[in-house]
């Protein structure tokens, strides 16, 4: 296998891999043997995953975890240091979409669920995560944020929020663990057909109306394959991938460069 796709024994903990991309991830770095730690909120289709996995002679573990609570952000960790000795690779994945709402419409519920599970998620997850990394002064965290996060997102402000606060935590992480062998970067997709999307309030006015109407938009006239977000993944995650950090990667087809 080239080095650059070689994730042999690279112990690998990843959030929200129930489904989506999480799971894709899983098996695209399980299947370069990567040794998995996966939580989600989903515990009957995380074991799933992981019995697929454990059938293709991955080494993958199962655990409960809302991201939203920090002792089970913490236990994710714990396991990946008594299993597997380390952890060298940590994706916080798992995210929550919003109703489609305008801005004045959107209440306190909306934004408190969006700082629980998609800010402090990944601020608890990284508090973890780096202080398990420190002591071997290596490790990579890969933080999932959107292209909401790099511009405005009409009708999805708390989303919008939250996602520009996971870049705003992943460059100030990078820049304070840089030099201590951490790298730390915020991947930024655009619309792909998960189940966020295809169970989104955007999706039941009509899948097809709507996948038409932002395909429009993109240079390249179509949305994003899941598994060409997870591609992207697993190059920012290569252990040959060694100087880029505190970056916020946008996987638009072009939407950016407009
Ligand atoms: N699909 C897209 O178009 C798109 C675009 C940009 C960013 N994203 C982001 O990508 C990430 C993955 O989303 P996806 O598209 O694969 O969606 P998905 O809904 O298919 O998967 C998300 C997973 O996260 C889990 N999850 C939700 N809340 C959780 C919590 N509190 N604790 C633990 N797990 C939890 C879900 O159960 C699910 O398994 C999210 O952060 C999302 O915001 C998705």
């Amino acid at each position: 296998m080239d080095k650059l796709l070689d994730f042999t024994g690279q112990v690998t903990l990843i959030t929200g891999a129930a489904q989506g991309f999480g799971a894709l991830l899983a098996r695209a770095l399980g299947e370069r043997g990567a040794k998995l730690v996966l939580g989600d909120v989903k515990k009957e289709a995380l074991q799933g995953v992981v019995a697929d996995l454990q059938k293709d002679g991955i080494e993958a573990i199962a655990l409960d975890c809302n991201v939203a609570i920090e002792a089970q952000c913490k236990a994710m960790v714990d396991t990946a240091i008594e299993q597997f000795g380390r952890l060298d690779i940590a994706v916080n994945n798992a995210g929550i979409g919003q109703p489609l709402e305008l801005t004045e419409d959107v209440d306190d519920a909306t934004f408190d669920a969006q700082w629980k599970v998609n800010v402090m998620g990944v601020q608890y997850g990284m508090r973890h995560q780096i202080k398990a990394m420190k002591p071997k002064g290596s490790g990579t965290i890969l933080n999932v944020s959107s292209m909401a996060g790099l511009g405005g997102a009409p009708r999805l402000a708390a989303y919008s929020a939250a996602k520009h606060a996971v870049i705003g935590l992943s460059k100030t992480a990078a820049v304070e663990t840089a030099a201590l062998g951490i790298r730390v970067n915020a991947i930024c997709p655009f619309f792909s057909l998960t189940p966020l999307v295809t169970n989104s309030a955007l999706a039941a006015a009509g899948l097809d109306q709507a996948k038409a109407q932002l395909s429009r938009g993109a240079p390249m006239k179509r949305l994003a394959e899941p598994e060409e977000i997870v591609n992207t993944m697993v190059l920012l995650l290569s252990p040959g991938n060694t100087y880029l950090t505190g970056q916020a990667i946008a996987v638009d087809g072009g939407v950016s460069a407009m």
